[in-house]
């Protein structure tokens, strides 16, 4: 039997996951850093991450049950994310690599969002709908590389929840508070907030300082995140349909830290319906940073034949983009599953 290892340090979460080659998730160990206030402090987090690798690095194989020798290959998120942070996982991943001969890939954390989600919903060719703390990217798989057909003109969405929630003090990251304070607004009603489409793609920025000024005029805050969300999340929608009906692709999935949303994959999955497709919402712990669409990304490329890097030059690369990976190597027809 043949294991992938994953590293994830591209922000808040340090992780570190096995695969194995029938797509079992052995491992899955995860340190997150939450701040003391405020936002993140990219060298702390980075201090963070050097702390807890050597123990989350134990964590794993303990709970996979194998041993170094048995790796074939180890694979590294080496951006976009926050430089110190990502200098973490790329230098434990060459030390690794370089000690036990593991061979090397550099994984693009975006793409692994997508292919993590994508790999679990068991469609060999969705249209995903990727929104997290940095992207709002809705993308498909055309001509060997993931292309974005929708896309935030100015701040992501999580972005946008997150900046929110710290306006009116909430600790980050604030979708998941936002989440069930909107739960508790819906029976007040929806305030008439800006709705932005323009054409295939959003615009939140707008949403944000009205839904701020909202909220400081007196407006009860269950009821503003309750409008926050259904409108943001409405605009969403249309453009993901939009990008459904020109791809013609037969199947949605949601992806990224956002996708941990309920009322977002419900929003989706009715979209979907529509269209007469399905639709696969990603499982809460695999929509956010993860080690596990790391390793398994890294074994999609060993099994799809991309060379290993060599060791002793990947570098991080904070500014990387979805499409500027090549993924001819997706494989169909493998499900993964936690062991
Ligand atoms: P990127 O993938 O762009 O680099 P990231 O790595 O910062 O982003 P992820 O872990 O993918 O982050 O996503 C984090 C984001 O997900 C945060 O903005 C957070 O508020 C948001 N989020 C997490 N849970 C929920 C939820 N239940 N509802 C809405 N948003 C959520
Ligand atoms: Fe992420």
């Amino acid at each position: 039997m043949r294991y992938w290892v994953g590293i994830e340090s591209t922000a808040h979460t340090f992780g570190v996951s096995i695969v194995s080659e029938e797509g079992i998730i052995l491992a899955d160990e995860r340190d997150v850093y939450v701040p003391p206030a405020g936002g993140l402090q990219p060298r702390e987090v980075a201090r963070h991450h050097t702390n807890v690798a050597p123990d989350v690095i134990k964590r794993a194989f303990a709970k996979a049950g194998i041993g170094p020798s048995e790796v074939t290959g180890v694979g590294v998120s080496y951006g976009p994310g926050l430089g110190p942070c990502l200098r973490v996982g790329v230098s434990v991943a060459r030390a690794l690599s370089s000690y036990y001969g593991w061979r090397l890939f550099g994984v693009n954390h975006t793409v692994g969002h997508v292919e993590i989600s994508r790999l679990l919903s068991g469609f060999s060719d969705p249209l995903a709908v990727y929104v997290s703390g940095g992207n709002t990217n809705i993308v498909a798989w055309k001509d060997g590389r993931y292309r974005i057909f929708g896309e935030t003109l100015d701040i992501a969405v999580g972005n946008l929840l997150d900046s929110f929630a710290r306006e009116v003090g909430l600790q980050h990251p604030g979708g998941p508070k936002i989440e069930k304070l909107a739960l508790e607004g819906e029976k007040l009603g929806l305030i008439d907030l800006p709705y932005s489409v323009k054409g295939q793609d959003v615009s939140f920025s707008g949403l944000l300082t009205a839904a701020i000024k909202v909220y400081k005029s007196g407006e009860k805050l269950e009821r503003v995140a309750y409008s926050l969300q259904e409108t943001a999340f409405a605009m969403l929608a249309e453009a993901a349909e939009r990008a459904l009906v020109h791809t013609r692709k037969d199947s949605v999935i949601s992806a990224g830290g956002v996708a941990a949303n309920s009322r977002l994959n419900q929003m989706l999955s009715l979209v979907a319906e529509d269209h007469g497709v399905p639709f696969f919402a990603t499982p809460i712990r695999m929509a956010g940073d993860n080690g596990v669409m790391i390793a398994a990304v890294a074994m999609e490329m060993d099994m799809g034949g991309v060379s290993p890097e060599d060791p002793s030059k990947l570098l991080p690369t904070p500014k990387l983009r979805m499409s500027d990976t090549d993924v001819r190597w997706r494989i169909t027809g493998l499900k993964l599953r936690v062991k």
